[in-house]
């Protein structure tokens, strides 16, 4: 697989996972562009790293991805790698009848409907590149359910499934399909959550896109790191006991 001089787009790749990402394909000589829907977060990044390309970008919106494969297509001349990170995660108790209805069908909405959108308008310049990879950032929980946050569980549990499904549509036009099944990790995303008292550590940033990085350049296509590979074994070998061992609070704290 080709790991330089690529073009690669990273959704949501301001912050978090989708930026660590963006770090090491830069490190190994790729060109950069990342998108998100703050756009002082990304000028920020900008300063940070000068190199990278910034794009505000929404992926729930039609016309924001359709302009943004425009100019990437002026600009650049198309990309070779799309990482379908963007993502949010909602705590809930679904047995509450004041939840909100509109924010679980934008998680929804950014988790599965985007990384589908995305490639649907990308799919032509993904089609021209001689080494083109799609990545979809999915998480352990596709694998096992956290009840905590039952729609991000089964935005993820899609996400994972629409990517097998679609690997062997895809390969005989020469699009690499790559998973990316992260543990908890460091982010805006898991702090917000509040996961402290279920004794998960969350793994550096930086240490999962070091993990990805060697997965991802050996050529495996599912890539586990950390307590992902143990929820992917034991929801084989002991679905109800892994089940309820991450399930013990059921109920999020606030
Ligand atoms: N952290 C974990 O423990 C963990 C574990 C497993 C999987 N994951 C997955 O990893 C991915 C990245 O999450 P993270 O942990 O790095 O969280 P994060 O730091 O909160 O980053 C999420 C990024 O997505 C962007 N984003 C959100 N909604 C968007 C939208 N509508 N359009 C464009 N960009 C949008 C955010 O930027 P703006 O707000 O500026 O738009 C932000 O940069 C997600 O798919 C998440 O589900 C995370």
């Amino acid at each position: 697989m080709n790991q330089s001089k690529q073009k690669v787009l990273i959704t949501g790749g301001g912050s978090g996972i989708g930026l660590s990402l963006a770090q090491k394909f830069m490190e190994h000589g790729n060109t950069v562009i990342v998108t998100g829907r703050n756009l002082a977060k990304l000028e920020k990044v900008k300063t940070d790293f000068p190199q990278i390309h910034i794009y505000q970008s929404d992926v729930t919106k039609e016309e924001d991805v359709k302009s943004l494969v425009d100019q990437i297509q002026t600009e650049f001349g198309g990309i070779d790698v799309l990482v379908n990170n963007a993502g949010i995660m909602l705590l809930l108790d679904t047995a509450n009848e004041n939840n909100d209805l509109q924010k679980q069908f934008e998680e929804i909405e950014i988790n599965y409907h985007a990384p589908i959108r995305m490639l649907y308008y990308f799919l032509p310049q993904l089609k021209k590149s001689k080494s083109a990879t799609l990545i979809n950032v999915s998480s352990g929980l596709a694998y096992v359910p956290f009840a905590q946050a039952p729609v991000y569980s089964g935005t993820k549990a899609a996400v994972h499934l629409w990517t097998q499904a679609i690997r062997p549509q895809l390969k005989p036009h020469n699009i690499k399909v790559v998973e990316l099944l992260p543990p908890v990790v460091d982010t805006k995303l898991s702090k917000d959550a509040d996961l402290k008292d279920d004794n998960l550590k969350p793994m550096p940033p930086e240490k999962l896109a070091e993990l990805f990085w060697k997965d991802y350049t050996n050529g495996k296509e599912e890539i586990t790191p950390g307590l992902s590979k143990q929820l992917k074994l034991m929801s084989r070998l002991a679905p109800k006991f892994i089940f309820k061992q991450l399930n013990k609070p059921a109920i999020p704290n606030k």
